[in-house]
């Protein structure tokens, strides 16, 4: 395949941490340029739902369907081939973001699919296990009374399909407590994760608060009890630098779409042990080893997760997000975000009638900024905002559980990224304040 001419942008040749140059990098993300709303220029501060993406990834996509469009794996013709390779070298780049071996990345449409994934492993095998107990890993085998332990502030993503698991199986789902702060209530881990536990799923961190949670110590009181311990890492693993191998976990999901890359792909990383001995989710072609009319023998991890034909160019596309963000550093990009989340903290907490749901101070926390503001639904403060040209997402950010327990329908919530800056804050501070203004409140 053609590479494309486009590079990111690179790091500076200074030691520590470097810093971002946020003008050059918004040159390279074309929607950045627009203005909605009356000609008023673009504020993005909506990352955390999805990233914006920069011309290196769209001309990457673009370049695979102009050069070497083919169906991957199947196929004797050159642009099979050269398909094939494009698709596995993306998957040797995104592997290499995250510290992990190819063999060990299986591609999904998201991150959602990553978790049903993962949440299905359990179900089919319980189900297997029924009739024929000698097929399936017992460690997927969930009888009543076992338990599913997560938290309460996961996204529905990794709740519902736990939900439905403990429907089918007669497990029991528990969660960790969230207290006032936004923090995990880590002092009931050792009872809520017993010799019942066979699952700890949980996020990395939090898309509604922000809250970065300690993962390897759950992970750890997980394995201490021999359960399968997944992390949701949508939110972290585009914001600093992180080696899935390293979170002690044994399934680790995320998107393209959060790290600059396309949407309609999602990554799952686990423990190859573990990725064997789990019983595939889609079944069909690509995915199995032999067929005969009766029965099917399936293919080795990543492929056997991988039914159907792929999501190659939303791959190639993916790995240029991962190449871009490495040029630029992980250890920068995270310097960059805690400066900006400090400084948007500290502009909220500064505000008359801001209530910041989620933690106030700037340790362990990412750059989701979720708040309220008294006597203004979040809806009213999210088009006040809109109008002006800034887009936040307002709502319950498909965490209902956890705005419950805040107290709140919904929030509004700012997130940012490398493409930020701290004017992009102060417009979103300057159209609250304007807000209160115009409501009286
Ligand atoms: N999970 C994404 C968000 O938090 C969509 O907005």
């Amino acid at each position: 395949m053609t590479q494309t001419s486009l590079v990111a942008p690179q790091r500076s040749e200074s030691s520590g941490p470097r810093t971002l140059d946020v003008e050059r990098i918004r040159r390279d993300f074309p929607i950045l340029g627009r203005t909605v709303r009356d000609e008023r220029p673009l504020v993005y501060l909506d990352s955390a739902a999805t990233s914006q993406k920069p011309v290196q990834v769209l001309e990457a996509e673009a370049e695979y369907y102009r050069s070497c469009n083919a169906a991957v794996h199947r196929g004797a013709h050159q642009l099979a081939e050269e398909a094939t390779d494009a698709y596995e070298d993306a998957r040797r780049a995104i592997a290499g973001f995250v510290g992990a071996s190819a063999d060990d990345v299986v591609f999904t449409k998201n991150a959602t699919e990553s978790l049903n994934l993962a949440a299905y492993a359990f179900s089919n095998a319980t189900a297997k296990a029924a009739h024929a107990p000698d097929t399936v890993d017992p460690r997927f085998v969930l009888r009543p009374g076992d338990s599913i332990v997560i938290t309460q502030m996961e996204h529905h993503a990794n709740l519902v399909p736990w939900q439905e698991v403990c429907a089918k199986t007669g497990a029991v789902l528990r969660w960790i407590g969230v207290d006032d702060d936004g923090r995990l209530e880590l002092d009931e881990l050792d009872t809520l994760i017993d010799s019942t536990t066979r699952v700890v799923s949980v996020v990395h961190q939090s898309n509604i608060l922000g809250t970065i949670n300690p993962v390897e110590a759950i992970m750890r009181r997980a394995h201490e009890v021999g359960a399968i311990g997944i992390v949701d890492g949508c939110q972290s693993i585009p914001h600093m630098p992180i080696d899935v191998t390293s979170l002690g976990a044994d399934l680790v999901a995320w998107s393209g779409h959060k790290m600059l890359g396309p949407t309609g792909i999602g990554m799952l990383w686990g423990r190859h042990e573990v990725l064997d001995a789990m019983p595939p989710f889609l079944t069909g072609g690509s995915m199995i080893e032999t067929v005969f009319m009766d029965h099917s023998t399936y293919a080795e991890a990543p492929k056997r997760f991988e039914a159907g034909t792929p999501m190659v160019a939303q791959a190639v596309g993916t790995a240029a997000a991962a190449r871009y963000l490495e040029a630029l550093g992980m250890d920068a990009v995270e310097a960059h975000e805690h400066r900006l989340t400090g400084y948007a903290l500290e502009r909220l907490d500064d505000m008359r009638g801001v209530r910041i749901i989620g933690p106030r101070d700037n340790m362990h926390r990412g750059s989701a900024i979720s708040f309220v503001v008294e006597g203004l639904h979040p809806h009213d403060v999210g088009q006040f905002l809109d109008d002006r040209g800034v887009a936040v997402r307002v709502g319950h950010h498909c965490a209902w559980p956890t705005c419950r327990r805040f107290g709140v329908p919904a929030t509004t919530r700012l997130s940012t990224y490398i493409y930020n800056d701290t004017a992009d804050i102060d417009v979103a501070i300057e159209g609250i304040r304007a807000a209160q203004e115009f409501f009286g409140v």
